[in-house]
């Protein structure tokens, strides 16, 4: 995993040369080029090589998604979306470039991220080239992590507190009870819509991506499909966990703040208790599909493992 980190990281910075005009091209580099995890481009090349596939091949792919990703950061902290301070131990975006650089760095990533797929990928041949533009747009676009977001932002203040906090007081997760709008029934599909367009879209993206690259068969890409939208809706509820219970020192962002905006995540809808049991359930899920389908990866085991909440 590590040696995969260092090839990305270096890859990264050489895809990324800052041009004119200068303060968009560092916007752009500055949420990319700092320490996160790299788990999506990680699980590109995972994919290809568990298909036998060349990683080097996968490179440009696997960077080019974490591009994405930033990208999908840098606008999910703006004022008007998140609002946060902090991440990835840094200052977000929008504070050290403003919010006007911020909102167009996150535009021109967007566009830049499947440049950069065209631009270095070209022994790929144009049939794996339109593939893995198709799975970008359908992931990255209106039906994927933007309509992720999107419901997400509207869904925000469904669920109404029905016992009130005094400020500063502390508040216990477990004992609040929500008290629900008539959508009460819809509630747990639309968290699932969420979590499935604003997290696991980019996992799949990442892994059949990946798999495509190694010349993976319908069926093997069916499976894999499976484990990212899983593992992607466990590492969002994963996500929803931590902002209650982990510190800025652990996560390098703002936390405590989903209870405060009235979003709706797996723990304001479960509690805290139900959310830690779905998560585990949904990790065991994602080791049954590997094993079921002989997908042998040390890699995914590690990340599954760095999942698991006790
Ligand atoms: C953060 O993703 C956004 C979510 C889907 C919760 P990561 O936790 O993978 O962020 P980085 O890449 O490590 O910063
Ligand atoms: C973010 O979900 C998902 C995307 C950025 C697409 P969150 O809003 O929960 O992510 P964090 O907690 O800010 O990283
Ligand atoms: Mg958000
Ligand atoms: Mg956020
Ligand atoms: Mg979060």
């Amino acid at each position: 995993m590590n040696k995969y980190i260092e090839i990305i990281d270096q890859k990264l910075d050489e895809f990324m040369p800052i041009c004119y005009p200068q303060k968009i091209f560092k916007a752009m580099k500055y949420t990319v080029t700092l320490p996160g995890k790299r788990l999506r481009p990680v699980m590109c090349l995972e994919a290809c090589r568990m298909f036998g596939g060349n990683i080097e091949d996968a490179i440009p792919t696997a960077c080019a998604i974490e591009m994405l990703h930033a990208q999908t950061l840098i606008h999910d902290d703006l004022p008007c979306m998140d609002n946060d301070m902090y991440r990835r131990g840094k200052l977000t975006n929008h504070m050290v470039f403003g919010e006007a650089e911020a909102l167009l760095a996150g535009d021109a990533l967007l566009t830049f991220a499947p440049q950069v797929i065209l631009n270095n990928s070209q022994k790929l041949g144009a049939e794996k080239l339109i593939k893995i533009m198709e799975e970008y747009f359908l992931r990255a676009g209106a039906h994927g992590v933007i309509a992720g977001q999107a419901v997400d932002i509207q869904s925000e203040k469904l669920l109404q507190r029905s016992t009130c906090v005094a400020p500063g007081q502390a508040v216990d997760i477990e004992s609040e009870k929500f008290e629900v709008t008539e959508d009460d029934e819809q509630l747990p599909g639309i968290l699932d819509y969420i979590h499935t367009h604003k997290t696991a879209d980019l996992f799949k993206l990442a892994l059949r991506t990946g798999a495509i690259i190694a010349d993976a068969t319908d069926e093997q890409l069916e499976e894999i499909t499976e484990f990212g939208q899983t593992m992607g809706v466990a590492f969002q509820i994963a996500d929803d966990i931590l902002d209650v219970t982990s510190t800025f020192e652990e996560m390098g962002k703002t936390l405590g703040k989903d209870e405060a905006a009235g979003k709706l995540t797996y723990v304001n809808l479960y509690g805290l208790e139900k959310s830690k049991k779905d998560l585990n359930e949904l990790l065991d899920k994602c080791f049954d599909i590997l094993k079921r389908n002989n997908l042998q990866s040390e890699i995914f085991e590690q990340i599954l493992n760095k999942i698991r909440i006790s």
